[in-house]
C-alpha cells in the first residue's frame, strides 16, 4: 500500500477554524451548534417544523410533521403539505431581491462563460416546462435527462419539478446500454439529450448513444435534443425535436403555472450501485429533500447572498442534484456549472475558474485533490484564490496528505476545509465540518449535522462504547427528512427493507464503516459491501461481473476494488476461462471493452487477472478477502486470516503466483 493510503485515525493534527472563516459563518460558536443538535434529536418534530418554515414555502401547511417505520420501512414527513420545489427554488427569488441576481454561471469547455439571472432561469424553466406538458407530460410521469453539463440540464430538473414530473438524471458518461437498462426501469415517457457532450476538447455523441439506447426502451415517445454543438445527428421524425426549437415556439408561454405537489411526491429517482444485483433507483420526494440539500448549504457552505458557490460534480451524481442544483437554489445562491475537466486544458482550470468568477465556496472530490497535487503547486500558485472561504470535500475519505495540500496549497491555511459524508441515499450532508465553529481532523468527516442520529455497531451488533476506538458499521438511528423513501418500482418497499434496514433491525444501514472518537468526530472506513467507489463513483462489482461474464469465453469472475493513489479505489477482475479456452493475448481489452459498453469508461477493470479457479468455501461462496488481499499486493498468506474453510487452498497459491504486478 502506498502512503497515500495509510489508514488514517484519531490522534492526527487538528486544525482550529480561523477568524476568517468565523466572521462569516452562520453559527457562531460550537455551543451554539451543540444547542441546535440536542434540539433536533431531543424534539425532531418541533424541530424540523421550524426549519420547513424557515426555509420553505409552503402553498398549504402540512398535517403531520413526521411518520416513521424502521422495520417496515416508512418513512413520511410533512405529509398533506403542498409546496413546489421550482418555486422555492426559482419563483421565490423573483420577489426577495434577488431577481436580476446571477443563478447560474456556466463555465464552458472552452472557457467561455454565460449568466442566467433567477428572472432568465424562470423564462426559461417555464417554457421547458409547458413544451414538456405539449408533449403529454403530467404529473408523475417519468422523464429523463442525459445531458452534459450544459445549463438546460439545470432547466429540465427544475421545469420537471415544476408540473409534479419525475425526472431520473443518467450521467452523460453512462454508455448506451445503461442508458437503456435506466429508461426500461423507469419506464421514461420523454428523453432530454443533447447532439453531444463536450468535454476536454473531446466529443462525446449522446444523442447517438441515446438513439442505440432507444431502440429498446418504447416508452419513451419524445426526445428532445440540445443543440450543443449544433453538428447533424439523426432525428427521428415523429419522435425527436429539437430544444431550442421547442422553447421558443410562438405558442409556448414564458409563464406556466405552479403544480402543487405533497410534499412526499416523488421528485426524482437516481440510479446508484448496490452489492447485488442491477441498480436501484433511489426515490427523494419534495418537501424534506428540499429541506435538507437547503439547510446544509447554507449551513456546511456558509453561502452569503453576494458569494459564488462552485461545485465540481456532475449533474449525473447525487453530489449535483444536491449542491449544483436544488440546495444552492433554494438559498438563493450563484451557483457555477462547470462542463469541462479539472486538467484542460492544464491542470490550472478550477483555479482558473476559481479566480476568474469570485469564487468563495469550492466543493470537490478527494480523487480530483490528489490528482492535482499530484500536478505540482504552480498550477494553483499561479491563480489569484483569496476570494475562497470554505473548501469542501466529497465521495470518499480524504487522505490526510491530500487534506494538507488542500488546506495550505488551496486554502492558503486559513479556509475551512469541510469534510462531507453523506450518500446518495441520504439526499443531503450527514455528517460535516461546519465552518468556523469546528475544529478540522484531516480525514474524519466530522459530526452529525441536525438531526442525523450515527451510532457505530461493532462485530456484536451493539453500538460500540463513545471513544474507544472501536471500528464498526455506521448506521444511523432515527430519520432524517432528506432521506430517501425507497426504491422505484419495488413493492412493498422489499428491497428497500432487505438493503437497508435488515442488517441492523430497527437502524439504517449506511454500508461503511467507521470509527468515532473522543470529540464524537466519525471517520470512514470505507465500503464493506461489494460496492467499489472509483473516484467518489459508486460502482457495483456485480455489474461488472455481469458484464465480464456475458463474454462467450468467460466461465466466471470476481471483482473487488484495490487502493489506487489517485482514484482511491481501482478496479481488479479475476476472470475464470471456460474449459479448453486459451486465454487470448487481447482478451483483457476485449472484456474491458465490454465493461464499458455495458456501463460505462468509468467501469473498466485497471487489472485482469485470468486464474484457474476462484477461491471458494465448501458452502460455494467466493471469499473475496482473499481477492482483495491479492489486488492490494499483500502477498503473504499469514495476513490473510482463516482459509480453512476453502475446499483447496492451492487455489491462492496459484492466484498469488500469477498476479499481473508484481
Ligand atoms: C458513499 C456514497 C454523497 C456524495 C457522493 C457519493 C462514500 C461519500 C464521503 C466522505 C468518506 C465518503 C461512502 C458513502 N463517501 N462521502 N466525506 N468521507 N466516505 O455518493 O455514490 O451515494 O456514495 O461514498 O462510502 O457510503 P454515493
Amino acid at each position: 500500500m502506498n502512503e497515500h493510503h495509510t489508514p488514517s485515525s484519531p490522534g492526527g493534527a487538528v486544525y482550529e477554524p480561523t477568524e476568517y472563516v468565523h466572521e462569516k459563518s452562520w453559527l457562531t460558536s460550537l455551543e451554539q451548534y451543540q444547542e441546535l443538535y440536542q434540539q433536533s434529536v431531543e424534539d425532531p418534530e418541533t424541530f424540523w417544523a421550524e426549519q420547513a418554515k424557515e426555509f420553505l414555502y409552503w402553498e398549504k401547511p402540512w398535517d403531520k410533521v413526521l411518520e416513521w417505520d424502521f422495520d417496515d420501512p416508512h418513512i413520511s414527513w410533512f405529509a398533506g403539505g403542498k409546496t413546489n420545489v421550482a418555486y422555492n427554488c426559482v419563483d421565490r427569488h423573483l420577489h426577495d431581491g434577488r431577481r436580476n441576481k446571477a443563478a447560474i454561471i456556466w463555465e464552458s469547455d472552452e472557457r467561455k462563460s454565460k449568466v442566467y439571472t433567477y428572472q432568465g432561469v424562470y423564462n426559461r424553466v417555464c417554457r421547458l416546462a409547458n413544451v414538456l406538458k405539449a408533449h403529454g407530460v403530467k404529473k408523475g410521469d417519468v422523464v429523463a435527462i442525459y445531458l452534459p453539463m450544459v445549463p438546460e440540464a439545470v432547466f429540465s430538473m427544475l421545469a420537471c419539478a415544476r408540473i409534479g414530473a419525475i425526472h431520473t438524471v443518467v450521467f452523460s458518461g453512462f454508455s448506451a446500454t445503461a442508458l437503456r437498462d435506466r429508461l426500461q426501469a423507469s419506464q421514461a415517457k420523454v428523453l432530454i439529450t443533447a447532439d453531444n457532450g463536450v468535454r476536454g476538447g473531446r466529443i462525446n455523441p449522446l444523442k447517438a448513444q441515446a438513439d442505440e439506447a432507444l431502440l429498446e426502451a418504447p416508452s419513451v415517445k419524445t426526445v428532445i435534443v440540445v443543440g450543443r454543438t449544433r453538428q447533424e445527428v439523426d432525428m427521428m421524425p415523429g419522435r425527436d425535436v429539437y430544444y431550442h426549437e421547442e422553447v421558443s415556439r410562438d405558442d409556448i408561454s414564458s409563464h406556466c403555472d405552479v403544480e402543487w405537489v405533497d410534499a412526499e411526491d416523488p421528485l426524482f429517482i437516481l440510479y446508484t450501485s448496490g452489492s447485488t444485483g442491477k441498480p436501484k433507483g433511489i426515490v427523494h420526494t419534495t418537501a424534506g429533500y428540499l429541506l435538507g440539500t437547503a439547510m446544509t448549504s447554507k449551513y456546511t457552505f456558509d453561502i452569503r447572498d453576494d458569494d459564488v458557490y462552485f461545485c465540481t460534480a456532475d449533474v449525473g451524481w447525487i453530489t449535483g442534484h444536491s449542491y449544483i442544483t436544488y440546495g444552492p437554489m433554494a438559498i438563493g445562491a450563484t451557483s457555477i456549472v462547470f462542463e469541462g475537466v479539472p486538467t484542460y486544458p492544464d491542470a490550472g482550470r478550477f483555479w482558473d475558474i476559481v479566480a476568474r468568477h469570485g469564487v468563495n465556496q469550492f466543493y470537490t472530490a478527494p480523487t480530483a485533490i490528489r490528482s492535482l497535487m499530484r500536478s505540482g503547486d504552480e498550477f494553483p500558485n499561479a491563480h489569484d484564490l483569496s476570494s475562497l472561504r470554505v473548501i469542501g470535500s466529497v465521495g470518499e475519505p480524504i487522505n490526510p496528505a491530500a487534506w494538507e495540500w488542500y488546506y495550505h496549497v488551496i486554502g492558503h491555511d486559513r479556509c475551512s476545509v469541510v469534510d462531507t459524508w453523506w450518500q446518495t441515499e441520504g439526499g443531503a450532508h450527514m455528517l460535516t465540518t461546519i465552518p468556523g465553529i469546528m475544529k478540522m481532523k484531516p480525514s474524519a468527516a466530522g459530526l452529525p449535522f441536525f438531526g442525523m442520529q450515527p451510532v457505530v455497531m461493532n462485530s456484536e451488533k451493539e453500538p460500540s462504547e463513545a471513544a474507544t476506538g472501536e471500528e464498526g458499521r455506521l448506521c444511523i438511528k432515527f430519520p432524517w427528512p432528506s432521506m430517501a423513501r425507497g426504491i422505484w418500482d419495488d413493492p412493498g418497499n422489499a428491497r428497500f427493507k432487505e438493503v437497508y434496514f435488515s442488517q441492523y433491525p430497527g437502524l439504517y444501514f449506511s454500508g461503511d464503516a467507521a470509527v468515532c472518537d473522543e470529540d464524537g468526530y466519525i471517520w470512514l472506513k470505507g465500503r464493506v459491501d461489494d460496492v467499489i467507489n472509483v473516484s467518489g463513483h459508486r460502482i457495483g462489482t456485480a455489474e461488472i461481473e455481469a458484464s465480464l461474464n456475458s463474454h462467450p469465453e468467460v466461465a466466471e469472475s470476481a471483482v473487488v476494488g484495490f487502493p489506487h493513489e489517485i482514484k482511491g479505489e481501482g478496479i481488479y477482475a479475476y476472470v475464470v476461462l471456460k474449459d479448453g479456452v486459451d486465454p487470448d493475448p487481447g482478451l483483457d481489452q476485449i472484456l474491458a471493452g465490454l465493461v464499458r459498453k455495458n456501463i460505462g469508461p468509468i467501469a473498466k477493470p485497471d487489472v485482469t487477472h485470468i486464474v484457474n479457479e476462484l477461491p471458494k468455501t465448501r458452502s460455494g461462496k467466493i471469499m473475496r478477502r482473499i481477492l482483495r488481499k491479492v489486488a492490494a499486493g499483500i502477498t503473504d498468506k499469514e495476513q490473510y486470516g482463516d482459509l480453512s474453510t476453502l475446499v483447496d487452498e492451492t487455489v491462492v497459491d496459484q492466484i498469488i503466483d500469477t498476479r499481473p504486478h508484481k
